[in-house]
């Protein structure tokens, strides 16, 4: 089934061809460099560069795929969660393009893609399984019952994970996207130089919240730079780093435990961290669990994983209609 995947919830303008789990072709022009002199996402920003981008991204991915629109099966697209113009960009090209070829148009949950992106290279993988789907945006705990049947058991309280190393990166000055930035110059030295706390909540044992080490960070850059004193950033940035791993992987073992389940998946931008990957591949493998990641391309936002979820949403009769519409905030689980 050949199906034309958009992607526009943020700042990259994405588009791929996928048949099932194959890849066909995958376009992902990014607008990184433009918000970068921002220190983060402008929205408008962001749509207008969408606006500009999409025709052209959606002709390279049908060229590089080697077919012509008229052989396409369906139009897929990310509809939420996400920046509401954004998103509203994808969404109604999407839906002027299926009208035109007269093929369904399916909507796509950002998360529900982000989990499919390990489905591209991990042939074997199906659910049932544990996933943490960590991003900018997000950090949720949810047990993947089928392809499109989603529990999640817990969330973050308020930050995200990769909020929270965004903005710490910026009060560093490193630049956007911090996360990426923040993990690549981390150096485990002296992890006591800096005391952090170690994030710590009450009720469901699952959440997770970032916004008391957030703000821990700022304020101790902003103190340091009062007194004067110079910050070892390479290891305040494996500080936090190592914080908020420590808290994803504690909660996370926790409900493989507690679920029994011996097939663990991660996935969003912040799956790509390399002390999130290295510690929890090394508690899988004590535990006996399979751990699954996917590829680093695949990890931040592309239109291959909406291709991939699509094909599934397909199956189980999820199609749009011309009344679709973006939505900013939506549960992994809606119906
Ligand atoms: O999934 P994604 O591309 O976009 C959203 O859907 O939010 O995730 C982007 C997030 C950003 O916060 C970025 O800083 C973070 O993923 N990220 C990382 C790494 N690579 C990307 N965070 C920590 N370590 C990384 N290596």
């Amino acid at each position: 089934m050949l199906i034309l995947a958009i992607e526009s919830s943020c700042d990259e303008t994405a588009a791929a061809v996928t048949d099932g789990r194959r890849v066909l072709s995958n376009i992902v022009a990014t607008q990184i460099a433009e918000h970068r002199i921002y220190g983060g996402v402008v929205p408008e920003i962001a749509s207008r560069r969408h606006t500009e981008a999409i025709n052209q991204v959606c002709d390279s991915a049908i060229s590089e795929a080697n077919i012509k629109y008229e052989d396409l099966d369906a139009v897929a697209v990310t509809f939420a969660p996400g920046l509401i113009g954004a998103l509203l960009v994808g969404v109604n090209f999407a839906k002027g393009l299926a009208m035109s070829l007269g093929i369904p148009l399916i909507p796509v949950h950002h998360l529900r893609s982000h989990i499919a992106a390990n489905y591209i290279e991990n042939n074997e993988l199906e659910p049932p399984f544990l996933c943490l789907t960590v991003s900018g945006g997000n950090s949720i705990l949810t047990r993947v019952t089928d392809y499109t049947k989603f529990e999640p058991i817990g969330g973050t309280r308020d930050d995200a994970a990769g909020e929270c190393f965004d903005k710490t990166a910026r009060a560093l000055g490193l630049p956007y996207p911090g996360g990426v930035t923040l993990d690549k110059i981390a150096t485990v030295a002296d992890l006591k130089k800096y005391p952090l706390p170690f994030p710590k909540i009450s009720g469901n044992e699952f959440d997770f919240s970032f916004s008391g080490l957030k703000t821990a960070v700022i304020n101790l850059i902003h103190n340091l730079g009062q007194k004067g004193e110079e910050i070892d950033v390479p290891v305040l940035a494996a500080t936090v780093r190592q914080r908020v791993c420590d808290m994803l992987i504690e909660n996370t073992l926790r409900a493989t435990e507690k679920y029994n389940y011996k097939k663990l998946v991660v996935a969003g931008g912040v799956s790509a961290n390399s002390e999130l990957r290295s510690r929890l591949s090394e508690e899988c493998s004590k535990r006996n669990i399979k751990l699954y990641y996917p590829e680093l391309k695949y990890c931040g936002d592309n239109a291959v994983m909406v291709g991939v979820q699509a094909y599934y949403e397909y199956k189980d009769g999820n199609i749009g209609d011309t009344s679709l519409n973006a939505v900013s905030t939506l549960p992994i689980d809606y119906r």
